[in-house]
């Protein structure tokens, strides 16, 4: 199938990218390089750097003809969502509205969306987190992801194109950028690498869904073969605190810098997990990776990323 990948030089369209090309697809790369790097681009797919919004968006359906679109593109940091609220709606919801819509005046048969789980439920006691928990934004971000989400289902109820939203928890592995409002596994490798001070927010006991970047990979390519609609979480059900992520960084990383706690951070979740039963059920996809191996897979990677990142040289074991 030919696949246009909006955000393929970035974190996860980057592998998603990969991903695809591995199973045959061909692949399309759309990406404005405003956090993405050309290095990431996988060498088999033909790359325009172009914004999602561009008015020579449709020129590009044209010349393409795309059959699916898998739209990771976005404005993906909450803090610049709440600086500003309107970028990040043109960006993130404006920008969906032109995929969409070229999607539909060109006969594309299957459009998959890079959406959020934490972000869109907010805080909730209903933990794991299913599809049809209350969506509670506490953020623009999770504002204009929910919002994306209602113009999906208004496409295919208008114009019966099949969609799925796959909602991420919180997503980790090789090639996600450790500066600025980055994950935190990608922040401490990198500076537990560098023999610098990781510090916790708080007291560390707040929780997340951590789920490896190639099995969020794997739920898109099952999702673009697949024709179930709807809304899906991409997680493992599983809560680990941050604590927990520094022991095993501190270890895979053979740091002997101790523990270190800051005050927490204003309004921050305290537990975030989803619930992954649908997609499990419907699409057969369950996480294959664990938390110590996707870890480890991370550490390898930011010791050895001379090109994008500086190289950080193996302490002696
Ligand atoms: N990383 C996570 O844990 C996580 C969790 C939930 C959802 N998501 C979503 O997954 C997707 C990918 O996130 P990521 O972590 O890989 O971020 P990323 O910043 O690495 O990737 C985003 C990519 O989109 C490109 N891009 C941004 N604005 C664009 C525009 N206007 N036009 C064209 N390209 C543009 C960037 O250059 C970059 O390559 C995003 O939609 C994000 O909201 C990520």
């Amino acid at each position: 199938m030919k696949v246009l990948v909006s955000g393929g030089a970035g974190f996860i369209g980057s592998h998603v990218a990969d991903r695809l090309l591995g199973a045959g697809h061909e692949v399309v790369i759309l990406d404005d390089l405003s956090t993405g790097h050309v290095e990431q681009l996988p060498a088999g797919a033909r790359f325009y750097q172009m914004d999602v919004h561009s008015p020579w968006l449709d020129e590009l359906f044209t010349i393409e003809r795309p059959e699916a679109v898998v739209h990771q593109a976005a404005q993906a940091s909450v803090r610049r969502s709440v600086e500003d609220p309107v970028f990040d709606a043109s960006v993130n919801l404006l920008g969906t509205a032109a995929l969409l819509q070229a999607s539909v005046q060109h006969g594309v048969r299957r459009f998959l969306f890079a959406s959020t789980g934490g972000a869109i439920y907010g805080d909730t006691d209903l933990v794991p987190t299913p599809e049809d928990a209350p969506a509670l934004p506490v953020s623009p971000y999770g504002a204009s992801k929910l919002a994306a989400e209602v113009y999906l289902r208004t496409f295919h109820a208008l114009h019966g194109l099949s969609y799925a939203a796959l909602r991420y928890a919180n997503v980790y592995g090789p090639r996600q950028d450790p500066h600025g409002e980055a994950g935190v596994v990608a922040i401490f490798t990198q500076r537990l690498l560098r023999g610098e001070k990781a510090r916790i927010n708080g007291d560390g006991k707040q929780t997340r869904d951590f789920v490896y970047v190639g099995d969020v990979a794997d739920a898109n390519a099952r999702a673009l073969t697949s024709d179930q609609v709807g809304a899906f979480n991409v997680g493992t059900g599983v809560e680990t605190d941050i604590n927990r992520i520094f022991a095993l960084l501190r270890q895979l990383t053979r740091s002997d810098r101790p523990e270190e706690h800051g005050p927490p951070l204003a309004g921050e979740q305290r537990r975030s997990v989803v619930d992954p039963r649908k997609i499990e059920t419907l699409l057969g996809w369950h996480p294959q990776t664990s938390l110590e191996a996707g870890l480890s897979a991370t550490v390898q990677y930011f010791r050895e990323a001379p090109a994008i990142r500086p190289a950080v040289p193996a302490p002696p074991a």
